[in-house]
């Protein structure tokens, strides 16, 4: 089989620099790139040892390894021409020994090791609460010093906001540092339509999530907002119509939030919300459904949290003894609800009444902190959002078309 290699693949096999990082968008050709690495190290040196490590104990063994070897089977080597003992950490190509290693416990992965080169896989991610990326990145180069050749050291990663790798080489960069960046369509054998439908999950190209994790840029995505795509085109003056009412349902006790809908001509009309801010339980929710006259709605709800019993019986079941429709089945990951409902907003097939204030609240202010929306700053945030989330989901979700068919990390 013929060995292609992508421009950035490229720049960094043949960088002469000791301090290498390739940061880029899923899929981009970032794990397959250690492949490639070894068997240059190999050819430099059968002595050359080696430490491939990489954020975890998985995704070392389920993700590096396996792009790895997938890469080293296109130069024509297989099981015969490397030995690979997942317990001891070794990885013996053709007598080059490579030391694999998690991050996991730095000090026990690289305790007694003194090596020529070291790759690091998902480098962003490495980090615990006790260790701190910037203390892992010291203990490692202190072991790169080893007598072979050319000490050079290697990472490959997603960029996972503005970290310590920004600050190691884009702010405090010297002439030893390289950076390369890569961007997920640079990968030009990615199978037809994956990009596609990465793009619409992350609600288009000039999102920040898309910006981080398919052009593999340094953002800063903790304190931004999550309902990007919400705007005036989204408000309305609404009257109930005739036909089915669909109710989106957060069991939160303080607030419990809900938001009231209509599928009209493909359009969701949100005409009411019911918030029952204090010491909030389905009993009352249901009596103030009832109350506004949307007795026998079908209800969007929560699934994970949501069918817990508190006496006796679970809030599901308080449901249907009140005369609702429970339906659904599962929640999305956080990701996909948000995007899609941003997806819907963008498209105006969201319409909400301008009475749904906390709705609206919410879609204004509800920000990421931390990779994960921010439910503490202010407790009565997010509910709501999450409610018109789950019922979008469950009537029109964001289909991915190709996402199966292969599995990145
Ligand atoms: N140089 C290449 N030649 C052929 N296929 C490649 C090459 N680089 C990447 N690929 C394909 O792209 C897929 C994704 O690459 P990978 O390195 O796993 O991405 P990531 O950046 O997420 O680590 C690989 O599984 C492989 O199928
Ligand atoms: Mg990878």
């Amino acid at each position: 089989m013929q060995i292609q290699v992508l421009p950035h693949q490229h720049k960094i096999l043949s960088s002469d620099k000791r301090f290498n990082l390739l940061v880029g968008g899923v899929g981009s050709g970032k794990s397959f790139a250690i492949g490639d690495l070894i068997v240059k190290f190999r050819h430099e040196s059968k002595s050359n040892e080696i430490f491939i490590g990489a954020n975890t104990h998985k995704q070392l063994r389920d993700s590096t390894v396996k792009a790895m070897t997938d890469r080293l089977l296109m130069y024509g080597f297989n099981e015969s021409h490397y030995d690979y003992q997942e317990n001891k950490g070794f990885f013996d190509f053709l007598g080059m020994r490579c030391y694999l290693r998690s991050l996991e416990n730095i000090d026990k992965a690289v305790a007694g090791l003194t090596v020529d080169k070291m790759i690091i896989d998902e480098y962003a991610f490495c980090g615990r609460p006790n260790q701190s990326p910037m203390y892992i990145h010291k203990k490692i180069i202190q072991r790169l010093r080893g007598k072979n050749g050319v000490n050079q050291f290697y990472a490959l990663t997603s960029p996972n906001g503005v970290n310590f790798l920004h600050d190691i080489w884009v702010t405090n960069k010297t002439d030893e540092h390289l950076l390369i960046k890569a961007k997920t369509k640079d990968n030009i054998f990615l199978p037809d339509g994956y990009y596609k439908s990465l793009v619409s999950a992350y609600g288009g190209e000039q999102t920040n999530l898309a910006k981080q994790e398919l052009f593999g840029e340094f953002i800063n995505l903790t304190e931004s907002s999550v309902y990007y795509s919400f705007s005036e085109k989204n408000l309305a003056n609404l009257k109930r119509q005739s036909g089915t009412v669909l109710i989106g349902l957060d069991f939160n006790v303080e607030p419990m939030c809900s938001v009231v809908a209509q599928y009209i001509n493909g359009k969701f009309h949100i005409i009411d919300e019911i918030i029952i801010e204090q010491n909030a339980d389905t009993y009352k929710w249901c009596h103030e459904a009832i109350k506004r006259g949307y007795g026998g709605a079908l209800i969007y709800p929560d699934h994970t949290g949501g069918n817990r019993k508190t006496s006796g019986q679970s809030d599901f079941d308080i449901l249907w003894n009140n005369g609702f429709q429970v339906v659904g089945t599962y929640n999305p990951i956080v990701f996909d609800r948000t995007n899609n409902v941003n997806r819907h907003l963008r498209e105006v097939n969201v319409l909400i009444d301008n009475k749904c204030k906390w709705l609206r609240e919410d879609l204004e202010k509800v920000v990421w902190k931390g990779g994960k929306l921010d439910q503490t700053t202010d407790k009565r945030r997010t509910h709501t959002s999450d409610a018109l989330g789950y019922l979008l989901w469950a009537i029109d979700p964001i289909r991915h078309e190709s996402k199966a068919e292969i599995i990145f990390d």
